[in-house]
C-alpha cells in the first residue's frame, strides 16, 4: 500500500479523538467512514466536527467551501463492516485491550489484507493489539494529540512486527494531514505519555499535598516553563479518566514512579472527569 492508494480512511470511535481524526483526514481530501457503537455517539461526533470546522474557518485555516466539502466526505455508521472498503483505518475506541483486540480482529476479517490498521492508543502495546490480526506487519500506532485539529504532531509507534513499509506509510499519511511526526518504540506510554503523565500526577500531588493552590500549580508551570496549560488544566482537558487509565498502565508496566495521584483516582470515582463532565479540578460551563 502506498500513500496514493489511500482513498478511504476508516475511523473507529467518534469520540473526541476519533471525530478529530475523521475531521483532519477529510479536510486533507480523504473519504472518511466514521463508526461508533450507537447512533447518538456518531451524532455527537458530527456535532464536534461541525463546531471544530467552524473554528478552523473562523481562524482562516481553511475556507468555508473546503470545510463544507470535508463535512460531506464523512459518512457515519454504527456498522463495523461498513469499513470494509477502507484502505487505512485508525482505531480510537476506549483504552481497553480486549475491546481493541476484538475491533482489530473484525477489521482484519472485513478489510482488504493490505489495508493498514492503525491504533490511536495512548499507552497500550501496539504489539498486543496486533496479536489479534493475521498480518501484524500492517499494524502501527498513530497517536494523535488532543485537540487533533490544532495540535501539530503525531507519534508513530512501531510494534514488534510492524513493517518498515507500514511505518513509512504512517509518516507519509500523517504528513498529508499536515502533521509532523516522530517515532517511538512500542514501550509503555511511548514518548509523550511516558513523560507527560508523571508531570501531570506530580502537579496533582503538589496541589493535594498543599504545596500550592491548584491555580498556582497551573500558573507556576505556565509562567515558569512557558507551556500553554498547567498540569491540572491539561488533565481536565484530556479527561481525568483517560489520565488515570494511562497512569495505571504506566504504573503496572514501569513501577512505582508512575503511581497515579490519590486525588486523581478519587475524582474519577466521583465522576468528575474534567471538561467533558463540566467538573474536574475546575468547573466549566
Ligand atoms: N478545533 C478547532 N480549533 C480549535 C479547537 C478545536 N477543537 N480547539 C481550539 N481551537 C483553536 C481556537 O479556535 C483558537 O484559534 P485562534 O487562536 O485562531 O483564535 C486556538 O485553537 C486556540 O484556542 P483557544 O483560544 O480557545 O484556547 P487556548 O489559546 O487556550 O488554546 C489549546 C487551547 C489549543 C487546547 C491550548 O491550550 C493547548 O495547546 N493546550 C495544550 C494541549 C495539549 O498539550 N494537548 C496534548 C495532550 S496529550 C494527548 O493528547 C495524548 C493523549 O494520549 C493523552
Amino acid at each position: 500500500m502506498e500513500l496514493d492508494d489511500i482513498d478511504t480512511v476508516g475511523v473507529v470511535g467518534a469520540g473526541t479523538m476519533g471525530s478529530g481524526i475523521a475531521q483532519v483526514a477529510s479536510v486533507a481530501g480523504y473519504r472518511v467512514v466514521m463508526r461508533d457503537v450507537e447512533q447518538r455517539f456518531v451524532d455527537s461526533g458530527f456535532d464536534a466536527i461541525e463546531s471544530s470546522l467552524d473554528r478552523v474557518v473562523d481562524r482562516g485555516a481553511v475556507d468555508r467551501a473546503t470545510a463544507d466539502d470535508a463535512r460531506e466526505r464523512i459518512e457515519g455508521t454504527t456498522d463495523l463492516d461498513a469499513l470494509a472498503g477502507a484502505d487505512l483505518v485508525v482505531e480510537a475506541v476506549t483504552e481497553d485491550l480486549d475491546i481493541k483486540q476484538s475491533v482489530f480482529a473484525t477489521l482484519a476479517e472485513t478489510c482488504s489484507s493490505d489495508a493498514v490498521l492503525a491504533t490511536n492508543t495512548s499507552t497500550l502495546s501496539i504489539t498486543s493489539i496486533a496479536s489479534a490480526v493475521d498480518r501484524p506487519e500492517r499494524v502501527v500506532g498513530l497517536h494523535f494529540m488532543n485537540p487533533v485539529p490544532v495540535m501539530a504532531g503525531v507519534e508513530v509507534v512501531v510494534g514488534e512486527h510492524t513493517s518498515e513499509a507500514t511505518v513509512d506509510l504512517a509518516h507519509a499519511f500523517a504528513a498529508d494531514l499536515d502533521k509532523e511526526t516522530w517515532e517511538a518504540d512500542d514501550r509503555p506510554g511511548f514518548v509523550v505519555n511516558r513523560v507527560l503523565m508523571p508531570w501531570i500526577n506530580e502537579g496533582i500531588r503538589a496541589y493535594d499535598e498543599g504545596v500550592a493552590e491548584k491555580g498556582d500549580v497551573d500558573r507556576g508551570l505556565r509562567l515558569g516553563t512557558n507551556v500553554p496549560m498547567g498540569p491540572l488544566e491539561l488533565a481536565d482537558h484530556i479527561g481525568l479518566d483517560v489520565v488515570l487509565d494511562a497512569s495505571e498502565t504506566l504504573h503496572d508496566e514501569l513501577g512505582d514512579r508512575y503511581r497515579p495521584a490519590y486525588l486523581l483516582k478519587r475524582k474519577v470515582e466521583a465522576g468528575d472527569l474534567g471538561k467533558k463532565t463540566g467538573v474536574g479540578f475546575y468547573e466549566y460551563d
